[in-house]
C-alpha cells in the first residue's frame, strides 16, 4: 500500500512536541509492514535541513486568495529516515526557524497546504491513502473533495489524526478564498460556530479519525474545545490509536545523548551516574528524590501551578526531594519558575528553553516524572519516563490514564492522581518520597517500567488495517 503522510512536524527535522515524534517513528514502522511510505513537510530553516542532501523534483506556483506563490518541492536524496521524505519551500512563508508561532500561521499553512495538493495532483499514480495530521493539514480532506481544481484526488481515502483538539486554526469568512475555489453548496464541511475551522472541517470531511488513546477519544464528546458535538455525531468513523516509542531513538543502553548508558539489569548504577551529571550542573543534592517535568509551560500541561507544587512540598512535606524543571511557554510561568529559584536554591532549578540533549538526560536521570495534566491526548513523556526508569507520578487523563497503573492496583508502577491541583500532586509527591525511602520496592517499580512494552509495532499495524478498510 502507498501511504503518504502530511504534517507540520517530523522529528528530527522539525520537532515542537509530540507530533513531530510520532510523525518521525510512525512512517517508518508503517514501511516495515511492507508499505512504501512518504512524509511530506513545510522546509522551515532548521539545521536538518543544511545536514542532508535533496533532489528538487517539483517546481509549481499556485494562488493563496488573489496572491500568487511559487513553490517548489525538494527530497532527502538518500532516504534516511526509512521512507521518503519532501520538504514544501515558500519564500516569505515557510522559510523561518521556528514552526509555529508567526501572526501569519494561517497564510503559511493555507499555502503548505494548496501546495501539498497542487503537487499531488500532478502525481502520475496516486497514493492509497493520505494520513494529515492536526489542524494543520486539516483542510486537506475538504480539499480532496470540494475543491474543483483537486477533483481527480476525491477519490483518495483520507485519515487524520488528532493529536491535540485544543488547537483548532480557525480564521475569519473575510479568507475564505484562501482555501481554492470550491463548491459553495459544502460551507457547512468548513464552518464551525461562525468561522472557519480546519480542524473541525478535518474532522467532518476525512474518511476516518483517530486519536491517539482511546480515553482521549471518550473525554473529547464531553470537553474539545467547542468540538464536542461533533465528536458526538462523527463517533462511527473514530478510533483511538494509542502512540508508542521509537525505540531506536529512546533507548537508555544507546541513547547518543547519554554519557552514561543501562538497561533493566544494570539500572541502579546507570540512573546514579545520569543523576550525578543532572545534580552537578544544576546544583541539586544527590542524595534526595530528584523530580523533574519536562514539556510545554502551558495551561493543558497545568504547568502554572508548578510553583506552587514546589513551594508547597517543601513547606508541607520538608525539603527532602529536589526539582527540575525544562520547559517554555506561558511568559508568567516562565518568570515564576524563575523566581523561586531564588528562594529553593539547592533543591530546585528550572531550565527555560528547548533542548532535546537535556531532556534525554534528564529522562534518564530523574526519579520521578511529574505530569499534572489538564489536557493530556497520550502523552509521550511519561511513556519515555518509563523506558528510562523514572516512575511517573501522572492525572488520571487522556493517554496517561490509558498507560499508568498506581502502584497501589495490582502489577501498578507509577502514581495516579485525580486533580490539576496543588494538593492532588504533593500528596502523590508525597506517596513518592515515601517510595523512595524503601529501596527494594522502589528498585523493583524502577526496573519492571524498563521493560513494558510500549513499541510501535501494534500502533503501526492498527493503523494500517484501518487503512486496509477503507
Ligand atoms: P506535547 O506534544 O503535548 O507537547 P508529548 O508528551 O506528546 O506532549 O510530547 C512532548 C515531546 O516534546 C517529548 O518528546 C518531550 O521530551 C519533548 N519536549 C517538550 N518540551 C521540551 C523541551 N523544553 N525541551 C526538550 N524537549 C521537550
Ligand atoms: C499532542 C498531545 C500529546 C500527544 C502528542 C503526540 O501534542 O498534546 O498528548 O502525545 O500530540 O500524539
Amino acid at each position: 500500500m502507498q501511504i503518504l503522510h502530511i504534517s507540520a512536524e517530523c522529528y528530527p527535522i522539525a520537532k515542537a512536541g509530540g507530533l513531530g515524534d510520532v510523525v518521525g517513528a510512525l512512517p517508518g514502522f508503517q514501511k516495515d509492514l511492507g508499505n512504501t511510505v512518504s512524509v511530506i513537510m513545510p522546509m522551515y530553516r532548521t539545521s536538518y535541513l543544511y545536514k542532508h542532501e535533496w533532489d528538487v523534483v517539483h517546481k509549481s506556483g499556485a494562488n493563496l486568495g488573489h496572491a500568487w506563490f511559487e513553490f517548489t518541492v525538494i527530497r532527502e536524496k538518500y532516504d534516511s529516515q526509512g521512507f521518503a521524505l519532501y520538504l514544501i519551500d515558500i519564500n516569505g512563508l515557510l522559510d523561518r526557524e521556528k514552526i509555529y508561532g508567526y501572526d501569519d500561521d494561517t497564510e503559511r499553512f493555507c499555502a503548505f497546504q494548496i501546495a501539498v495538493m497542487s503537487w499531488l495532483n500532478t502525481w502520475p499514480d496516486l497514493p492509497h491513502v493520505v494520513h494529515v495530521h492536526d489542524h494543520h493539514t486539516a483542510l486537506i480532506p475538504f480539499m480532496m473533495q470540494h475543491c474543483f481544481g483537486f477533483k481527480r484526488l476525491a477519490g483518495i481515502p483520507s485519515v487524520l489524526t488528532i493529536h491535540n483538539a485544543q488547537y483548532q486554526g480557525t480564521f475569519s469568512w473575510d479568507k475564505s478564498t484562501y482555501v481554492p475555489q470550491w463548491d459553495s453548496w459544502k460551507r457547512g464541511m468548513l464552518e464551525w460556530n461562525g468561522v472557519i475551522n480546519p480542524l473541525a472541517s478535518g474532522i467532518k470531511c476525512a474518511w476516518k479519525v483517530t486519536t491517539v488513546s482511546q480515553t482521549y477519544l471518550q473525554e473529547m464528546r464531553i470537553s474539545s474545545n467547542g468540538l464536542e458535538p461533533i465528536f458526538e455525531y462523527e463517533q462511527g468513523k473514530s478510533f483511538g490509536i494509542l502512540n508508542g516509542i521509537d525505540y531506536k531513538v529512546w533507548d537508555p543502553l544507546k541513547d547518543s545523548y547519554l554519557e552514561h548508558h543501562f538497561d533493566a539489569s544494570t539500572i541502579e548504577q546507570g540512573k546514579e551516574l545520569n543523576k550525578r551529571l543532572l545534580c552537578d550542573r544544576f546544583g541539586l543534592d544527590i542524595h534526595k528524590p530528584l523530580f523533574i517535568f519536562i514539556g510545554r509551560l502551558v495551561g493543558e500541561k497545568a504547568a502554572d501551578i508548578l510553583p506552587q507544587v514546589v513551594l508547597d512540598s517543601f513547606a508541607h512535606i520538608g525539603r527532602k526531594m529536589n526539582f527540575l524543571i525544562l520547559g517554555s511557554g506561558d511568559p508568567e510561568v516562565e518568570d515564576r519558575l524563575e523566581e523561586i529559584k531564588q528562594i529553593s536554591q539547592g533543591d530546585y532549578n528550572v531550565f527555560i528553553g528547548y533542548n532535546e540533549t537535556l531532556s534525554h538526560q534528564m529522562y534518564a536521570g530523574a526519579d520521578f516524572l511529574l505530569m499534572p495534566s489538564r489536557v493530556e491526548p497520550c502523552g509521550l513523556n511519561q511513556l519515555y519516563s518509563m523506558r528510562y526508569g523514572t516512575i511517573p507520578l501522572v492525572r488520571k487523563t487522556g493517554g496517561l490514564f490509558d498507560t499508568v497503573k498506581d502502584m497501589g492496583d495490582e502489577n501498578g508502577y507509577g502514581i495516579t492522581f485525580t486533580h490539576a491541583s496543588v494538593g492532588d500532586v504533593t500528596h502523590g509527591i508525597h506517596r513518592a518520597v515515601e517510595l523512595y525511602k524503601n529501596k527494594n520496592e522502589f528498585n523493583a517499580i524502577r526496573s519492571k517500567l524498563m521493560i513494558l512494552d510500549f513499541s510501535w509495532d501494534q500502533s503501526a499495524e492498527q493503523y494500517v488495517s484501518l487503512y486496509k478498510n477503507l
